[in-house]
């Protein structure tokens, strides 16, 4: 998998810098041509001269240095990248990357580059859990970027904590695993729904529902990430827009109808993620309503329109069912009423799945009837499980 490939080694200013020599020695043992970039603080914990003899390329460090066999190197270099690992990545380099900042090699190349990137952050724990950094790190990942998750141990304050660089094994893994990203749905326009409108009451309240977009942003991301074309029609969600993925607001059921049904006329999948109200106001009131002291309040609510049912087109469609019982069996339901290719069944009554949660568990089943049941995963694994059975119905 690495051999004769291109894999740019970004190496910053961290304590466990030296174990890049370990990882450049064993891609360029498995065949791979390894360029290392060094940030200036790198080089206070190990020489490009070391990493120079292990690798047997130049070592870049300053980005204004003669340009060695590179034209204009860093767009060079990021042209030539099969995949570019950032180990150690320093917060202040993570941070630097979120920003777009460009005013050293390493900055500019991942900004310059189509390859996939990953970051192995290596860092103190406060600094690692520290907000900023964790925001950094959610931006970065929205933007396609992968990262290997810190390991436990003793740092290098002598403390025990989550910081440390992972070993040069599930580096490697985490490269192949880049590497071998599926682009499989190049090509394609995929229309994901996200998010949980909101029925407005008067001009103060609404009816709306727990959805937080997470399932829906991880489809999108996910179908991004293997090349397809995406809209992502998001009701109301406080996440980042994911880049590279066209971004339309529909905060109520009649506004999403009126967006799927445009952006479907040129799709080859629609998968309605939203979690969309059921009813909303017969008429909305025009102002505030007044609380009368002792009084009750009715409203009356008619059905929204069924947008998934309703929508008609010649492209694969993918729904969700949430359910609080008999799981199978009501998804089995909208999966013929709604003349489904797919539904994705999951159980909204526990807190590690469903709603708001980062984790899911859902039951797939095909329109054979066919039910596969997947364990707990992040959203973005049950993602990419949902768009292989996608890419098999295209
Ligand atoms: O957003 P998260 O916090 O990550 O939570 C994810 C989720 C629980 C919202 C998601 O996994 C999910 O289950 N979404 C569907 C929620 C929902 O509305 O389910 P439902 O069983 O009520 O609707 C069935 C299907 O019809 C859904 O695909 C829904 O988008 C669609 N629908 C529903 C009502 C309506 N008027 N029109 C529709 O198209």
């Amino acid at each position: 998998m690495l051999k004769n490939k291109t894999i740019i080694l970004g190496i910053t200013g961290g304590i466990a810098a030296y174990k890049a020599a370990d990882l450049a020695s064993k891609l360029t043992q498995a065949g791979a041509k390894v360029e290392v970039i060094m940030t200036e603080a790198a080089m206070k914990f190990i020489t490009p001269l070391t990493l120079r003899n292990i690798t047997h390329r130049p070592v870049v460090t300053d980005m204004f240095e003669l340009a060695s066999e590179w034209s204009v190197e860093h767009v060079a270099l990021a042209e030539a990248a099969d995949a570019i690992i950032v180990a150690p990545a320093t917060a202040n380099t993570i941070a630097r990357l979120a920003a777009g900042i460009a005013d050293d090699m390493l900055g500019t190349v991942v900004l310059a580059t189509k390859a996939p990137v990953v970051i192995a952050p290596a860092m103190n724990d406060l600094m690692y859990s520290n907000k900023v950094t964790q925001e950094n790190i959610t931006k970065l990942k929205a933007r396609g970027f992968s990262f290997i998750e810190p390991g436990y141990g003793r740092l290098a304050s002598g403390k025990m904590g989550k910081g440390r660089l992972p070993d040069t094994p599930e580096i490697i893994a985490a490269i192949e695993a880049a590497l071998g990203q599926k682009k499989d749905l190049s090509g394609k326009h995929v229309v994901v729904t996200a998010g949980g409108t909101r029925e407005p009451i008067d001009p103060v309240r609404h009816i709306g529902n727990r959805s937080s977009g997470k399932m829906g942003y991880a489809l999108a991301e996910a179908a991004r990430d293997r090349g397809a074309k995406v809209t992502l029609i998001s009701a109301n969600v406080s996440l980042d827009a994911p880049a590279d993925v066209t971004l339309v607001k529909a905060p109520t059921a009649l506004e999403m109808k009126k967006e799927v049904e445009k952006a479907v006329k040129k799709s080859d999948v629609l998968i309605m993620a939203a979690a969309v109200a059921d009813y909303q106001m017969e008429i909305a009131a025009g102002n505030k309503i007044k609380k009368e002291s002792g009084k009750n309040l009715t409203l009356n609510l008619v059905k929204t329109p069924d947008i998934l049912g309703e929508v008609k087109g010649n492209f694969i469609k993918v729904g969700f069912a949430a359910e609080s019982e008999n799981l199978v069996a009501n998804a089995k339901k909208k999966l013929t009423g709604k003349k489904l290719d797919l539904i994705i069944a999951n159980d909204i009554t526990k807190t590690d799945s469903g709603f708001d949660a980062d984790t899911n568990r859902v039951v797939i089943i095909d329109k054979k009837g066919k039910t596969e049941e997947l364990p707990l995963m992040s959203k973005r694994e049950v993602a990419d499980k949902i768009l292989d059975k996608v890419k098999g119905l295209l």
